[in-house]
Formats: C-alpha cells, sequence, structure tokens
C-alpha cells in the first residue's frame, strides 16, 4: 500500500485526512475518538479570550446539499479548554487549536497561553460581529494577526481563510508575509434560509454559513488559485465527503484535507477516504505526492 503520511504546515501527518475545525471539536473526547477513528489530525472548535455563549437557536439547519449554521463561536475560551486538548492528544494524532480574537493582541494572547500541536487562526466565520471574517476579509489585517501569532506562538500557525471576498489569493499572500505555516480553505459561505410559513430567517442569527456538498466546487476553485501564487501548503475544506473529493481537493493544490460537515456521516468516514484514497493511488500507481496541484500541472 502507498504511503500516506504527509508533512503539512509544520506538522507530520499519518495521512492527509483531518478533522475540520467546528464539528465534534467541542470535548477532548470526540476530538480523541476522531484520531483513534483514523483521522490524521484533529482540529478544536474555535476558541476565544473568554467563555461565550454564541448565537440564539436555532443554529444549525439543514438545507439542499449541506448544512447552514450560525453557531455564533461558543466556547468556554482557551483557559478552560486546555485539559480538553490534553485528552484529545491521547488519540495518537495532532491537535490543532482552532483560535480566535477581535485584534492581533487578542490572537496572540491565546497563541501565548494554550498549548497545541498548531494553532489556525479563524479569520473567516462569516456572522460573528466583531470575530472571524469582519477581520479576515482585509489583508493588512490578516498580515497583522498572522505575524502576532507567528511572534507569540511556539507551534505551526495556519490561517483559516474566508471565500467571501473578491480575492482570496490576496487574503492567501497575506498570511503568508505574516508568516504563515500553511493556509487552510475554506470557511463557510455566508448563506440564509427563510420559513415560508412564517416569513421568518430560520437561524436565530438570520445569517450563517453555508458548508457541506453544495460548496465544493467554490473550494475546489479556491484551494487550485491560491496553489497557484502561494509558496506555503494548502490545506483543503469544504464539502469533503468522499476519497473521491479528497483526491479532487489534492489535484486542485491541497496537501491535505478536512473533513466537516460529512462527520453527519459518523467517525467511519476517515476510514472510508484513507482507504479510497490507498486503493486510488495503487490503482493509479502514484505516490501521494504526485496527486497533489496536478489539474494545475496539467492545465
Ligand atoms: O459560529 C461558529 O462557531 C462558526 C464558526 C466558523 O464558521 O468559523
Amino acid at each position: 500500500m502507498p504511503s500516506l503520511s504527509v508533512d503539512v504546515g509544520g506538522l507530520r501527518l499519518k495521512n492527509p485526512v483531518m478533522l475540520a475545525a467546528g464539528i465534534l471539536g467541542t470535548t477532548g473526547a470526540s476530538l480523541r475518538r476522531a484520531a483513534l477513528a483514523g483521522a490524521g489530525g484533529v482540529v478544536t472548535k474555535s476558541l476565544g479570550t473568554s467563555p461565550r455563549e454564541g448565537h440564539p437557536g436555532p443554529t444549525v439547519v439543514q438545507v439542499e446539499c449541506g448544512l447552514l449554521n450560525a453557531m455564533g463561536l461558543p466556547n468556554p475560551s482557551y483557559r478552560e479548554f486546555q485539559e480538553e486538548i490534553e485528552i484529545a492528544r491521547t488519540g495518537g494524532a495532532p491537535v490543532v487549536a482552532s483560535i480566535f480574537g477581535s485584534s492581533p493582541e487578542e490572537f496572540a494572547q491565546i497563541a501565548r497561553g494554550l498549548k497545541a500541536d498548531a494553532f489556525e487562526l479563524n479569520l473567516s466565520c462569516p456572522h460573528a460581529e466583531n470575530y472571524g471574517s469582519e477581520l479576515g476579509r482585509f489583508p493588512a489585517m490578516v498580515e497583522a494577526v498572522t505575524g502576532a501569532v507567528k511572534a507569540a506562538a511556539d507551534a505551526p500557525v495556519w490561517v483559516k481563510l474566508t471565500p467571501n471576498t473578491a480575492d482570496i489569493v490576496e487574503l492567501g499572500l497575506a498570511a503568508q508575509r505574516g508568516g504563515a505555516d500553511a493556509v487552510v480553505a475554506i470557511n463557510t459561505l455566508k448563506a440564509m434560509a427563510i420559513d415560508i410559513e412564517s416569513g421568518c430567517p430560520i437561524l436565530g442569527n438570520g445569517l450563517g454559513g453555508l458548508s457541506g456538498q453544495a460548496i465544493k466546487p467554490v473550494a475546489v476553485r479556491c484551494i487550485y488559485e491560491l496553489a497557484m501564487r502561494l509558496e506555503i501548503p494548502v490545506i483543503g475544506v469544504g464539502g469533503v465527503g468522499s476519497w473521491e473529493d479528497a483526491v479532487e481537493m489534492m489535484m486542485a493544490g491541497a496537501s491535505a484535507v478536512q473533513v466537516g460537515t460529512a462527520m453527519l456521516k459518523g467517525y467511519g468516514v476517515f476510514e472510508e477516504i484513507t482507504g479510497g484514497l490507498s486503493r486510488f493511488l495503487e490503482r493509479k500507481s502514484l505516490e501521494l505526492e504526485e496527486l497533489r496541484f496536478m489539474a494545475g500541472r496539467r492545465s
């Protein structure tokens, strides 16, 4: 069987299929379970400087081809979560802490105080006032936040980018200038659903972020554009639910992928994707590295 291990953004992963931020990342036990089920790495739910309840419900609704969520970054604060990260680590896969803040200083405070194998900077949540894409849509702010965390952290720094912009490459280049070890693309697409009987928005927050199968072609395009221009690795996320999706994202330029909404299928999804990926490489007589950016080299 071909080797699936990969070095990406300062981490060595036993395989390139990770658990994405937000889904099942709220406890050490669920992160550990994902690692034991075969994830190459696991990402926590986003952590901030102080406890946050998040938006009023409903916070998640199933729509055609995906999920719409507006959780509102609920979390117990990074200090309260350290113990969960230690539990997650017993699963044997690197644990990446997703973190958010309203300024470079807040991001740096968390990166200084929290121990994790890497940090993923949430500069892309599309529905939380003063956070996420409200900072992350400005290249200068992406560069400043990344630089501040790089100076404060003793672990690799990944930057999760928003697709809700005219030019994601500008944001990726800003992260690279700030010293990022990798970018993660993409977070959810800003979206909305309305209940036609009442005329009311379904989500408590009104607006939310769309994830799942529907956004995969957008993610593939963003990964491709980033891979064409960036020197640092791109980690793909957005609609990965099968080994075919993982292969497609790698062919677009991803060095690794993350699984979010497809976790609804259960923890077995990691073995399903890594198994299919191995068999595909064997059938095509390819090494994993040869998949990366194949579409770019052939276009
Ligand atoms: O609301 C949330 O917690 C989602 C965060 C995100 O989309 O990054």
